[in-house]
């Protein structure tokens, strides 16, 4: 055969193979939404994904939390971050997809007068708290990291993989219930699920 037969075989046969395979094209297969293992071992353990959120992810949006009556600006930023196909699944359905991971950063603040005024901006880590969509209930019966279609925890300081929770229901549900209606998440504070 011809090279360039060669390559126009080639080419076709890589056609047909995306074509009837379209998910073995498809970059990033790891972190679709579906995929636990980022965040999740097989006893329903949870840890911050190991990956890069910031930059590789979608910040949902991020809450600025008022200093003290005498002081000025903001004492902490939360910083709220999801995989991207959650965005698109959840514009498309209104719900987050099974897998669908938050991540909530913590962050010091500095407050300065700046150019633009008195303005706070986002310090050191201080710690995560994050949420997995796992709409069955049925994935990790008995563990009390999980439940009311989520899986729930917080890790303080700079430790991503042992968490502090021991009880979301004890830890988490309670400061939650405003926003029972909207699957437990704070979804006002996102404006990138309400689309452009
Ligand atoms: C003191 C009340 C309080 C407690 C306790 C609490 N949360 Fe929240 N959580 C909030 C509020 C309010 C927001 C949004 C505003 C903010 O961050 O200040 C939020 C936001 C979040 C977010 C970002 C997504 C969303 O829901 O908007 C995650 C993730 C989260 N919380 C997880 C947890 C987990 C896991 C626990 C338990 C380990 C927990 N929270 C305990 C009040 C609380």
């Amino acid at each position: 055969m011809k090279k360039w037969n060669k390559i126009a075989v080639g080419a076709i046969a890589l056609a047909l193979t995306a074509g009837a395979f379209p998910f073995l094209m498809q970059n990033g297969n790891a972190e679709t939404a579906k995929d636990f293992s980022l965040v999740t071992d097989s006893k329903g353990h949870i840890q911050v994904p190991n990956v890069d959120y910031r930059k590789d992810w979608t910040m949902l949006g991020a809450w600025a939390i008022a200093a003290d009556k005498d002081k000025q600006g903001s004492q902490g930023m939360h910083v709220v971050y999801t995989q991207p196909e959650s965005v698109a699944a959840y514009r498309k359905t209104g719900k987050f997809p099974d897998g669908a991971i938050l991540i909530k950063e913590l962050f010091s603040t500095d407050t300065a007068a700046m150019t633009t005024g008195t303005v706070s901006r986002a310090n050191q880590t201080m710690g995560w708290f994050v949420m997995v969509k796992e709409s069955t209930n049925k994935r990790f019966p008995g563990n009390k990291l999980w439940g009311n279609g989520w899986g729930w925890a917080f890790f303080d300081g700079k430790n991503r993989t042992k968490t502090k929770t021991t009880d979301y229901k004890a830890n988490c549900l309670g400061c939650h219930v405003p926003v029972k209606n909207s699957d437990w998440v704070y979804v006002n504070g996102y404006p990138v699920l309400r689309g452009k």
